[in-house]
């Protein structure tokens, strides 16, 4: 199989490069990443010779004409992924995430190629802390933010390809991911290198808000199952029962960190910050046999910290501007 990993050199992409050349040496892998801030070649460092890397815009529509033209299947990881960059400046969540989806689906339908787009549990809104409700396939589209916006149009317009055009598509939802190569923007990568800099840890509100922790390998893992046997046209929803306030979670940080409990500062919250994210990925177990295999959230965190401490050389060089841009908070 010709593969083409849209985003390959992101967090959740490269992660997905690893695994495809780790686990399936049959796959021929071609990589399209534009190399905004978030992605990283160095992420692809270890299996550089193992992959086809090419710069470039997912919206460059002749691009994608010759790179879906060479592949039988493109998995689309390409985005602008990040919530309060998205409040800062929406305009690239936009060309990326909309348009960039627009061009590939164009690219599919022209060339007949298998697609599976990833996105997101946000589509969906929140929920109460209390609510009994978990999101499911069902579950009507209700995004908050800029990012979540552009995610829930990028996934109609998959779902309006598959039924007007009979692209061979499907989507995956998944949760918030946890693992190494994260940005250090995000929530758990920042606590952690936070604390690797001598910096203290930033939670935002009351760290009341729950996240549905799922490790990078168990997604990339479901987007393979759903890749080789989900059915053209179906959403799946991707999670592995990981509910965690977010103080919840940085209390577990500072803990094996070997930091004081108290060893943090509360900063003004994210405005329209989604409450609580929750997955029932009955469907994807059921019908396509997925199962989580980090079961373990500690000792999944407990490797994620040890990859960050091992790691300075990949992190460093992007840490002081990523504080910045979050400004005093
Ligand atoms: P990321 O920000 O770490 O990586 C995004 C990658 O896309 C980067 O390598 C970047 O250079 C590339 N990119 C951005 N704009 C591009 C463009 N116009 N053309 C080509 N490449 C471009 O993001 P991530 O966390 O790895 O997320 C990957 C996908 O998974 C996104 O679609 C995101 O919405 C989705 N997702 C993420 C999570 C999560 O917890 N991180 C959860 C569910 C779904
Ligand atoms: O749910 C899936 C989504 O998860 C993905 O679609 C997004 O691409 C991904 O970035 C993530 O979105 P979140 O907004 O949930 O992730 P983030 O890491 O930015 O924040 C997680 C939680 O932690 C959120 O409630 C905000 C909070 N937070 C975040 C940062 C950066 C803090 O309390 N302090 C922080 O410094």
């Amino acid at each position: 199989m010709r593969l083409l990993i849209t985003g390959g050199a992101g967090f959740i992409g490269a992660n997905f490069v690893h695994l495809t050349v780790r686990e399936r040496p049959d796959v021929q892998v071609t990589v399209v990443d534009k190399l905004t801030y978030a992605g990283h070649r160095e992420s692809l460092a270890p299996v550089a010779n193992r992959i086809e890397f090419v710069k470039g815009d997912v919206a460059d529509v002749d691009l994608m004409h010759r790179l879906v033209g060479e592949c039988d299947a493109v998995v689309h990881f390409a985005a602008e992924s990040h919530n309060d960059n998205s409040l800062r400046g929406p305009a690239p969540f936009i060309t990326t995430n909309i348009n960039g989806t627009f061009a590939l689906l164009e690219a599919v339908r022209a060339h007949g190629v298998r697609l599976h787009h990833i996105s997101t549990d946000e589509v969906f809104g929140d929920l109460e802390i209390d609510d009994p409700q978990r999101f499911t396939e069902a579950t009507p589209y209700n995004p908050s933010s800029p990012y979540s916006s552009s995610k829930a149009s990028a996934d109609l317009l998959v779902r309006a390809w598959v039924r007007s055009f009979g692209v061979n598509a499907t989507i995956s939802n998944c949760s918030n991911n946890y693992g190494p190569y994260q940005h250090v923007e995000k929530f758990i990568p920042r606590q952690i290198t936070n604390i690797l800099s001598g910096l203290r840890p930033k939670l935002y509100g009351e760290g009341r808000n729950v996240r549905d922790w799922i490790h990078v390998d168990d997604h990339n893992r479901a987007v393979w199952t759903i890749l080789e046997k989900g059915i053209a046209g179906e959403t799946y929803l991707i999670g592995a029962d990981g509910e965690k306030s977010n103080r919840e979670v940085l209390a577990l940080v500072l803990e094996l960190m070997g930091r004081e409990p108290a060893g943090f500062d509360c900063v003004a919250d994210r405005p329209g910050h989604d409450l609580r994210y929750a997955i029932d990925s009955g469907k994807l177990r059921s019908e396509l046999g997925w199962e989580p295999e980090f079961r373990d959230f500690r000792d999944g965190l407990a490797a994620t910290i040890d990859w960050y401490q091992r790691n300075k050389d990949w992190w460093q060089p992007f840490k002081e501007a990523t504080e910045r841009a979050y400004g005093a908070g």
